[in-house]
């Protein structure tokens, strides 16, 4: 009932005439605050102010986005949403039913969205029929960064295994370099933890464990297996790893203090922020194994009501769709454009490699939404794996009592 209401008023605003003066507001709420992301998100910003856009800048730091998160439902709850919000997979359906977001349908039909963007990915950004949010990029998240002059000094190769990579580790080990840099923090464990089972337990795996539950999967000698990958992966991190923020992480890769680093392509901007060149001064490749977590950012339209901020909320939609941000932006944030149309010329190697894998992973049903960053699963039921996973990461539990908690954890959450 309340969504047909603020259709109608939604409606009602497209319809009307915009005021003369009126001034296009945004309040933005995001959490790129780190090197690469703050110069991707100036894109956004830079090209709103060019359409007489006035943004109010709304960062929260924190990677992966929880506190993000925390501070958009203080927001909503004291009934005053800010304009537009960087929001991810069903969290959009879930602020959905709460009947606070805004329909974006005429933008969306306005730039043809239906024919440009790829049907999985629209199914994210769509509400009960209605377009409610814009896909900014596509992040691949099974990714591994690596020193290439560590790793050229060491005589090691970017691992095709996960066994070639903890021999890897070990021979860096004795030469004195952290293998593995790692932020100890719940999305990063999760984040590493989704490319382990991806790459142990393969593409059928992962959809059967990570996205529709399946009790057996969850409980398997594999996932036994996973856990017992991810207790190895934990003696490759150095003593200081617990709360480190991510982009401290791709830092360490950076400077040789680490070989390696897990993390989606996000690093890649950083990366990219400090100057570094693909292929010369670090390495990119797929984590072991086959398949593609994707991870789509994207911006839901909460709703303000008419007026200046429902003018804003049109411009930002229709330029984050746009072809000009798609490549500006993805070339600064790591990502790739969530467009198919538009030219990937001038991106890296990495860049073209993610497009290649998306592609012939979307041919053999390969392409798999991320868990760790709410692309898979709904609050509950990601929040109660990823807390096994940081549980068992930072103690000296048990794979097969990490399996067990597991199992016990999804059960309490439906
Ligand atoms: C992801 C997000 C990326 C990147 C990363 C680290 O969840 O999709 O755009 O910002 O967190 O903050």
């Amino acid at each position: 009932m309340r969504y047909c209401a603020i259709r109608a008023v939604m409606a009602a605003a497209v319809l009307a005439p915009c005021a003369a003066g009126a001034e296009p507001q945004a309040e933005v709420l995001h959490w790129w605050t780190s090197g690469g992301e703050a110069k991707a998100v100036a894109v956004l910003q830079q090209e709103f102010a060019a359409r007489g856009g006035s943004w109010t800048d709304m960062p929260v730091a924190g990677g992966g986005g929880d506190a993000a998160m925390t501070a958009l439902r203080a927001r909503v709850l004291s009934g005053n949403p800010p304009t537009a919000v960087q929001l991810k997979g069903p969290a959009i359906q879930e602020w959905y039913e709460e009947g606070v977001l805004a329909d974006i349908s005429d933008v969306a039909a306005a730039q043809n969205w239906e024919q440009v963007l790829p049907q999985a990915i629209s199914a994210h950004m769509k509400c009960g029929g209605t377009w409610c949010a814009a896909p900014v990029n596509v992040h691949r998240v099974d990714w591994m960064w690596a020193n290439a002059e560590v790793l050229a000094q060491n005589g090691i190769g970017m691992p095709a295994s996960w066994e070639e990579f903890n021999a890897a580790a070990e021979k860096l080990i004795a030469a004195g370099i952290t293998p593995l840099a790692h932020g100890g923090q719940a999305w990063q464990d999760a984040t590493v933890f989704e490319t382990v089972v991806l790459g142990i337990g393969g593409t059928e795996f992962y959809r059967k464990a990570l996205i529709d539950l399946d009790e057996e999967a969850l409980g398997s000698d594999t996932m036994t297996a996973v856990f017992d990958q991810m207790r190895i992966l934990r003696g490759f991190v150095d003593d200081n790893f617990p709360g480190r923020d991510w982009n401290l992480a791709t830092a360490m890769v950076m400077n040789g203090e680490a070989a390696f680093q897990i993390m989606g392509d996000w690093a890649k901007g950083e990366f990219l922020a400090a100057g570094k060149v693909p292929g010369e001064d670090f390495l990119c490749a797929s984590t072991p194994g086959d398949g593609f977590l994707y991870n789509v950012d994207s911006f839901a339209m909460f709703d303000v009501g008419a007026g200046d901020a429902r003018e804003g909320q049109e411009i930002l939609a229709e330029l984050i769709v746009g072809p000009s941000f798609q490549e500006t932006f993805n070339l600064a944030k790591g990502s790739i454009p969530v467009r198919s149309d538009v030219s990937l010329d001038g991106f890296d190697s990495c860049a073209q490699l993610s497009a290649r894998d998306m592609n012939a992973a979307s041919d053999d049903a390969g392409l798999l939404p991320s868990f760790a960053h709410g692309m898979a699963l709904r609050g509950a039921q990601a929040g109660a794996i990823s807390d096994v996973v940081t549980a068992h990461f930072n103690s000296d539990m048990s794979s097969e009592e990490a399996v067990e908690q597991l199992g016990r954890a999804i059960a309490n959450s439906m």
